[in-house]
């Protein structure tokens, strides 16, 4: 028997990921830039093991058993076992059935990027079970696109790449965490719940439905990923602050914009969107960055110095969403490599 038991942290886009040009090979139609947080907050934790003695080949997520017929599942250990076939000592114990456990420390399919630490964590699992030594972040993609910039640590940017194979669709960091060490993230759990519509269920409606998604891809995002390297590469918070925020809104404009319309922020995610706009506007410089994946829970980006007022201001203003906030701390960016072998 062997056994192998990962971690992996959620990353928070600044640049979204909305919308793909080939739904098997998970490839997007635009490129995307996150940050990665600290591997000890919020992440995924999967042991895999496997045994010629197991009859059958299981899959627990939370603690409830999944389905194994799952197409993002297959593509990834097929593609795992591929690639360790090479190995000729390999075939035995490619043969024997798996048991995959995988919990999260923090709601799953509520925009909280469960999906993206989750197939990180499993695809950085299997490699170390079967010994593939290769760019994990093309593979985590195949589970969930997200999950590609999970593989590293720091600033990641995805690049959407051109190769119909999606050879070049990988995940790249811009800047490691060190660069911006006070660069701090606070987590707003407004509502834990599972959203309504996952997040491919909703970007596929958009790319079917949207004309606004087509302007994003091609007249918006490419402009914006260049501004957004350039203003973490010279550490421009006020800067940085703008296109997240406008990255944020039009993305759920673009949700908005989906037909029948994909509703992902609620009245508190406004909420907490008009105090940051109010606080901003006080300190006359963007000092707090606001950023809503497809649920209505709130990432803030801040530095270090403004941690403490921010909190003040949140526990005043949010109290009832504060109690539901497990992470509501300065959570760090993570180091270089994110995914880590325990
Ligand atoms: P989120 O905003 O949390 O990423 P998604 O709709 O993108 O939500 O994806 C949620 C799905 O991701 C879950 O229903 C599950 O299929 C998958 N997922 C989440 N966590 C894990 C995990 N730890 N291991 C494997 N798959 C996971
Ligand atoms: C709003 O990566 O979860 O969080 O590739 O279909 O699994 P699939 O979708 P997923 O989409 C993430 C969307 C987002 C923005 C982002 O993380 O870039
Ligand atoms: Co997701």
């Amino acid at each position: 028997m062997k056994v192998v038991t990962c971690i992996a942290p959620v990353n928070i886009a600044v640049i979204k990921y909305w919308g793909k040009r080939d739904e098997d090979l998970i490839l997007p139609i635009n490129d995307s830039i996150s940050a990665t947080l600290s591997m000890d907050h919020m992440c995924a934790k999967t042991t895999i093991m496997c045994s010629p003695d197991f009859e059958d080949s299981k899959f627990w997520l939370n603690g409830v058993e999944q389905s194994l017929e799952s197409k993002r599942l297959v593509n990834c250990l097929q593609e795992i076992k591929r690639l360790a076939s090479a190995e000729p000592s390999n075939a035995e114990m490619l043969r024997w059935n798996i048991r995959i456990c995988s919990e999260n420390n923090f709601p799953t399919a509520a925009g909280l990027a469960s999906s993206a630490a989750g197939y990180a964590c499993l695809v950085t699992a299997l490699a170390n079970l079967y010994g593939v030594k290769t760019d994990l972040s093309a593979l985590a993609r195949r589970g969930s696109g997200s999950a590609c910039r999970s593989i590293y640590g720091g600033w990641v940017q995805w690049h959407m790449g051109c190769n119909p194979d999606g050879s070049d669709s990988i995940a790249r960091v811009i800047e490691p965490s060190i660069h911006w060490p006070e660069m701090r993230i606070l987590v707003l759990v407004v509502n834990d719940a599972r959203k309504k519509y996952s997040s491919t269920t909703g970007m596929n409606r958009s790319v079917a439905t949207s004309d606004l998604i087509k302007h994003r891809a091609c007249n918006v995002v490419p402009k914006r990923v260049t501004e957004m390297r350039e203003a973490i590469k010279t550490k421009d918070f006020n800067k940085f602050a703008e296109i997240t925020m406008k990255d944020s809104n039009q993305f759920h404009a673009i949700a908005l914009d989906t037909h029948p319309p994909c509703v992902y922020m609620n009245d508190t995610s406004h909420a907490i969107s008009d105090m940051i706009h109010a606080y901003n506007e006080h300190k006359g410089v963007n000092k707090v960055a606001y950023t809503f994946d497809a649920g209505p829970n709130a990432c803030l980006y801040l530095l270090e110095s403004e941690v403490a007022e921010v909190l003040s201001l949140i526990n005043e203003c949010f109290p009832s969403t504060v109690a539901k906030s497990d992470y509501l701390r300065g959570i760090p960016l993570n180091i270089e490599k994110s995914s880590d072998d325990l």
